[in-house]
């Protein structure tokens, strides 16, 4: 009997109550024990996302299902967990995760034009909601780097949520210039009127892509215009190589038995787990659960 939860009750109490639930995106074995451990010892709900790219690394759908709800057993995880395909590209990776057990998936049809894209989004809904499985859907775009270009995403129009609301997703990805990956040094900020037009007008729970390395000043506004589910990989990626630098270049590899994989990967770890409790506390989900 799976013990994940469907976010959507987690995140309308998230956006009534003013803070951001923390989409965590998973990796690796390491990944999903340092965040299981960091919210149950923090008492705080959580999604964990895994994006199509990842759940090829791990062994597909099945073996990610097993790790997150095994490890959840074995650390004895009594907070709300979310298990969430992160940016579906097709109908079909969106069955297949909802098939193997996840309790959300997130159907990105932002590079269709938007016709195809509510076609598409609709289909998966409809799968979905007959199995009581949340939809995250995306309109605009999430900018990122690409071969060493840094888009900037399109930005989202009123007309393009109302179109998916209308849709009964349950929570919307809206580009308001956000991306990706490391924000570049002339970044000129989250489209803080936009996404006040679109809370305004759009009650659904509303997701930041591209959670890491934004200032809390933003963060803060952001949450308090309706962003109630902020999505993280980056930063923690980001903590994990350089706890793992260091115990390199302190030579720990070459000390005893500092080859051991369960050695070299534990100060990564233990840096995964920390930077996630902080994230947590900043975006104001820490002790929600
Ligand atoms: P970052 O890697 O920039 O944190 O973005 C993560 C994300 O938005 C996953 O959907």
């Amino acid at each position: 009997m799976t013990k994940l939860v469907n976010p959507t009750a987690m995140l309308q109490k998230a956006r009534k109550e003013n803070y951001a639930i923390v989409h965590f995106n998973i990796n690796n074995l390491e990944w999903i024990k340092a965040i299981l451990k960091a919210v149950q010892e923090t008492n705080s709900p959580v999604i964990l996302g895994v994006s199509e790219g990842a759940i090829k690394y791990m062994g597909g759908v099945k073996t990610v299902y097993g790790l997150v709800t095994n490890l959840m057993d074995f650390i004895k995880v009594t907070v709300p967990v979310a298990l969430h395909l992160d940016h579906g590209q097709t109908v079909e990776s969106c069955i297949a995760a909802i098939d193997a057990g996840f309790s959300s998936v997130m159907f990105d049809g932002s590079h269709h034009p938007l016709a195809e894209n509510l076609k598409l989004t609709a289909q998966v809904v409809d799968y979905a909601h007959r199995k009581n499985v949340a939809v995250e859907a995306e309109v605009g775009t999430i900018g990122g780097e690409e071969d060493g270009v840094i888009g900037t995403g399109e930005l989202a129009t009123l007309d393009e949520c109302q179109a998916m609301k209308n849709l009964a997703v349950d929570f919307l990805a809206a580009g308001i210039n956000n991306i990706h990956g490391p924000y570049p040094k002339n970044w000129d900020g989250l489209k803080l009127d936009l996404l006040k037009d679109i809370s305004e007008n759009i009650s659904l729970p509303l997701v930041l892509h591209g959670g890491s390395g934004i200032d809390m000043e933003q963060i803060k506004q952001a949450i308090s215009l309706g962003i109630s589910k902020i999505n993280v990989n980056t930063e923690l990626q980001l903590e994990f190589q350089q706890a793992t630098r260091e115990y390199i270049i302190a030579e720990k590899d070459q000390t005893g038995k500092g080859y051991d994989p369960r050695k070299l990967l534990n100060p990564g770890t233990i840096a995964v787990e920390n930077k996630a409790k902080q994230l947590l506390a900043e975006f104001g989900s820490l002790g929600k659960a």
